[in-house]
């Protein structure tokens, strides 16, 4: 029946309708419901209809009355309460999903500049496993049998007999490189190391490092010294002086600490340097003939320097972090101001 689908046809219509503004609402408005819209007309027809039929079309006929009265008034409310509405589900207008960038992590953001700096002097990267046996860890890397780091306080160890631990430092790499590369070799290594200690401001049981090692003939210890004095002068600042203090560590002969200049006095002594002006960042020496034996290079032909630095500790210097623990707690208020380094 003509009148019945003509009904249908501007219900459909009605409940489709969205309005821009208050005009096109009211353009709609006369079109439904003025005195010469479409539901005037369909009730003049309405009149002429025989009563079966009126009972028929009539319910229809309020029906759409109402849905268009309806839809007048709420989208009056939404006008008068000031609030925008969307034109359909493709509303180009409409705010995208907001994804907020996240930030790189301190000791990735130094992590990165260490590496680009011993990149540029020639160094390639290598990584190696942080689950490790006692060789590698520790015997290849000429520690006594008795050496107290082996020691329950300090080693995690997840087997004993046969002795598999979590690396205490990334020197395991030396060897794991050595053993499988023929010189000249010319890497570092970064990495995560673990140590049994009480979790405080100043200490963790886990922290990363980067290890450096330069193996060829003729290595001598004033190639070390200038390639950590390059290191340091751009890692801080060109007026950045070093200082080596003798050491030991079982794996160079002879070792050394290296101090820098501290960086917040500039050398004058302050709270932070403990009123020394310098303060500690790596460990260093020339490898040990009996380490390089220990990986099948003869060294009678071959030298070596080697270094370790703590990244944590590099990061502290450069950012002033007070505690240890702001690194892995994954705090956004600490993790959003490094925002804007590279
Ligand atoms: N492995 C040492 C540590 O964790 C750091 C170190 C010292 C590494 C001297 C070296 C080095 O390569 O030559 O304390």
């Amino acid at each position: 029946m003509v009148m019945k689908e003509k009904i249908d046809r501007l219900l459909a219509e009605v409940q489709s309708f969205n309005a821009e503004n208050a005009e096109t609402l009211e353009q709609f408005r006369i079109r439904f419901l003025g005195r010469k819209g479409h539901l005037q007309e369909l009730f003049d027809e309405f009149k002429t209809l025989s009563s079966d039929q009126k009972r028929d079309v009539g319910q229809l006929l309020n029906v759409l009355k109402n849905a268009a009265q309806e839809k007048v008034n709420s989208l009056n409310e939404t006008f008068k309460s000031g609030k925008t509405v969307s034109l359909s589900e493709n509303d180009l207008t409409r705010p995208v999903n907001f994804l907020e960038a996240g930030t790189r992590h301190p000791l990735s953001l130094v992590r990165n500049e260490i590496i680009r700096i011993f990149s540029r002097l020639g160094f390639s990267v290598n990584e190696g496993p942080e689950i490790e046996d006692d060789w590698h860890n520790f015997t290849a890397l000429n520690f006594a049998p008795e050496h107290p780091a082996r020691e329950m306080q300090d080693t995690f160890f997840i087997e004993k007999n046969p002795d598999i631990v979590l690396r205490t430092h990334t020197s395991n790499v030396q060897i794991r490189v050595m053993e499988t590369t023929k010189p000249p070799i010319r890497a570092i290594f970064p990495g995560r190391v673990y140590r049994n200690e009480a979790i405080s401001a100043r200490a963790h049981c886990f922290f990363h490092q980067v290890e450096g090692l330069y193996v060829d003939k003729n290595v001598s210890f004033a190639d070390l010294k200038q390639t950590l004095l390059y290191f340091a002068r751009e890692m801080f600042d060109a007026s950045t002086q070093i200082r080596l203090r003798p050491s030991y560590f079982p794996f160079t002969e002879p070792s050394a600490e290296m101090d820098i200049s501290c960086n917040l006095c500039g050398g004058k002594g302050c709270g932070f340097c403990k009123y020394t002006g310098w303060v500690e960042i790596l460990g260093c020496g020339m490898v040990d003939p009996a380490v390089l034996e220990n990986c099948g290079i003869d060294s009678k032909v071959y030298s070596g320097y080697a270094f370790g630095m703590g990244i944590e500790r590099i990061t502290n210097l450069k950012y002033q972090v007070k505690d240890l623990r702001m690194f892995s707690e994954n705090d956004l208020r600490f993790l959003k101001q490094f925002e804007s380094a590279g």
